[in-house]
Formats: C-alpha cells, sequence, structure tokens
C-alpha cells in the first residue's frame, strides 16, 4: 500500500484536529456558492470509498481555464462530497447515467488561490498559492481541518495544471474542447511503476485497475498491456475505438498516452496526453504490474 492509498479517503473525510501548517479559515465557502450559480464541470464515482462527488467552479477560475497559464487570483473549486446509496447487495446504486445516486451529504472540499498565500507553506508541500480547507454541511468552515494532509495528496499527484487534479475536465468545461499536447519528449529512464501508480491518478477519475474489472466512464485497464484494443466485454466503446483493431503494446500505449486523439481522431477519452515521456514510460510500467 503506498502512502496514496492509504491516505485515499482522507479527501472526503472530514480530518481530525492537528496543527495546520498554513491558516484553513481564509478559504472561503463564499456565501453566493450555490450549485446551480456556479459551474458544475465534473462528477466522480468512487467506488474505492463508496462515495460520489460533485465538482463546481466559480467565475474567475472558469474564465482562466480558458486561457493557458494558470488560474487567476480568486479561483475558487467547491468539491460537494457524498456518501454513494448502497443496492440490496450493498453495493452503490448505479443511475441510467452511470452515476453513483447521492446519499448523505457529507462535507465541502474547499480550494481558494490567492497571492502570497503560499508563502507560508514549506516547500516540501506548497501548491503554488492554492489554500485547501472542509466546510461541514452547515457551511461552517471547519477550523481543525488538517490542510497538510490535503496539502501532501494534492502536491504528488496534481502538477498538470495549476495543481488542480480535475484540470483536464475543468479545461474542457471551460473551452468546450479537450485540449493536446503540441510537443513531447522521450524518456529518459526506463519506467518507475511506484512513480507510475501516483500518475494513474490523473487515470482513476474513470478507470479502475483492480480485478473487479468495473468499468467507469472509461474501461477496466486491469492487464491492458498486451490486450486487443477496444474489446473490453460490457464496456460501450466509441466507434473510433471500436475500429482501431491491433493490440496495446507498449509503443502503441506510449502514443495513446501522448495524445489519444492522434491515435483515434474522435476517441471519448478526455484527456490532453503527458507531455514527459518519462510520465508516460511511469504509468506504462504501473499498468504492466496490473495482470
Ligand atoms: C488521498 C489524496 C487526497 C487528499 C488527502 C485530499 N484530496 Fe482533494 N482530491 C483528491 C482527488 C483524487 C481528487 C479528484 C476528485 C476525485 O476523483 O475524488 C481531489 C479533488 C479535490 C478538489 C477538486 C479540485 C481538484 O483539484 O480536482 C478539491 C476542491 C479538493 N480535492 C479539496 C481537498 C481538501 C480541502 C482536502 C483536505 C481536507 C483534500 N482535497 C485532500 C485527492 C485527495
Ligand atoms: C476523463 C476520463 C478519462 C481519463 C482521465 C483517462 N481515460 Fe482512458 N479512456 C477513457 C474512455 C472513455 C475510454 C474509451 C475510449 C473510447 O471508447 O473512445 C478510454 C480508453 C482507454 C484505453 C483503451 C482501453 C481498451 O480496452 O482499448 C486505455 C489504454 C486508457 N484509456 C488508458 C488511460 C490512462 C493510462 C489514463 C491516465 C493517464 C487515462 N486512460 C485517462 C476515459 C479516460
Amino acid at each position: 500500500m503506498t502512502r496514496i492509498w492509504a491516505l485515499a479517503a482522507a479527501c472526503g473525510l472530514i480530518l481530525a484536529a492537528g496543527t495546520a501548517q498554513a491558516n484553513p479559515k481564509r478559504v472561503r465557502l463564499p456565501a453566493d456558492y450555490a450549485p446551480d450559480k456556479w459551474t458544475l464541470y465534473g462528477v466522480h464515482n468512487r467506488p474505492d470509498i463508496g462515495q460520489v462527488r460533485y465538482l463546481y467552479a466559480n467565475k474567475p477560475a472558469i474564465e482562466g481555464a480558458k486561457r493557458e497559464g494558470g488560474l487567476p487570483n480568486g479561483s475558487i473549486l467547491v468539491m460537494e462530497v457524498y456518501k454513494a446509496k448502497l443496492d440490496a447487495a450493498g453495493a452503490p446504486a448505479v443511475g441510467a447515467d452511470g452515476l453513483f445516486h447521492k446519499g448523505d451529504f457529507v462535507q465541502y472540499s474547499v480550494m481558494q488561490k490567492e497571492a502570497g498565500w503560499g508563502n507560508d507553506i514549506p516547500e516540501s508541500l506548497r501548491n503554488g498559492d492554492w489554500n485547501y480547507t472542509v466546510y461541514s454541511p452547515d457551511r461552517a468552515n471547519k477550523a481543525d481541518t488538517r490542510e497538510e494532509a490535503c496539502l501532501a495528496c494534492h502536491k504528488n499527484i496534481g502538477t498538470s495544471g495549476d495543481f488542480v487534479l480535475s484540470w483536464d475536465e475543468l479545461v474542457v468545461k471551460a473551452r468546450g474542447a479537450v485540449p493536446t499536447v503540441t510537443a513531447s519528449t522521450p524518456a529518459a529512464a526506463p519506467g518507475d511503476p511506484a512513480r507510475g501508480k501516483a500518475l494513474f491518478t490523473r487515470c482513476s477519475n474513470c478507470h479502475t485497475a483492480d480485478k473487479s474489472g468495473k468499468h467507469k466512464v472509461g474501461p477496466n485497464l486491469a492487464g491492458v498491456v498486451g490486450r486487443a484494443a477496444g474489446k473490453a466485454p460490457g464496456f460501450a466503446f466509441s466507434p473510433a475505438l471500436d475500429r482501431l483493431g491491433g493490440h496495446w503494446d507498449e509503443a502503441r500505449l506510449d502514443a495513446w498516452l501522448a495524445g489519444p486523439q492522434k491515435v483515434a481522431g474522435g476517441t471519448k477519452m478526455v484527456f490532453p496526453g503527458f507531455a514527459q515521456g518519462q510520465d508516460r514510460a511511469d504509468v506504462i510500467a504501473y499498468l504492466r504490474t496490473l495482470d
């Protein structure tokens, strides 16, 4: 078990009291926050921790995500965390839209970016100028939030775009199109599966990788290295993947992870690609451990 998975429940739970590195009280859940006034840009089933999470962005964040160069100060992202409703067999009940049904509301997880807010956070944890906190269902700021736990997790896995883990979805919502990576570098060293496992959090919004075989937004990826492309049983592939043919050998996976649209134009995988060859090599090394 790596630290990431050991911590895996923490994001959606109210964290125990402790010394906060920064001041979680300065992050705001603004009084005008309402799900119908902000932009919903993603919904994540979390079968691993029995939750479903709704991701909202304020106007500055949406405007900022239309451009390159990171989000402006004043950007706020709110994640509404719900327990998943269980069916008679004790598994999360899934709606026709593929989403878990909302059960009890757990909390608001909030992050906000303002000038200089990262300055008092140690470099080892600092995520640019983002601060984090939790609001309870009655909209009270949880002053005992251990912000360093939020930072530790977001730091390790969230460097894709201004330290926002759900960056790709935010960009798709703001720009109405999947961004593509323009320049791509080759890997300098053999793939490192441990680093690849951490990077896989870029994939796990949409893919499970365990032997359960469960599909999410994308197909289950256990055993995908060497597998026939576009053939996972029980998954509805796009026509682009359906007619792709062949197998997922490492060279093809490398091309896929550099730019899915270039390998199969029209694919419904919303992922811009990893520009760094080392990131691709590390994720492929991790995928290879999943057989
Ligand atoms: C175990 C690692 C982990 C920890 C600890 C963690 N998060 Fe997250 N967080 C995630 C992941 C993964 C996502 C992507 C959404 C999802 O699928 O759950 C996310 C998404 C978010 C988002 C939506 C914006 C984004 O970056 O995608 C907010 C806001 C957020 N977390 C706040 C918090 C706060 C506040 C804390 C501390 C109380 C925290 N998180 C702790 C893993 C973590
Ligand atoms: C936003 C959701 C999303 C993200 C993020 C995502 N994928 Fe996908 N992935 C999909 C979807 C949807 C498909 C099916 C594509 C289609 O049918 O066109 C897919 C297909 C695939 C396939 C082909 C599987 C097969 O059986 O042919 C592989 C391999 C894959 N993804 C790997 C990854 C990896 C590795 C990552 C992370 C670096 C990742 N994906 C990130 C949604 C996603």
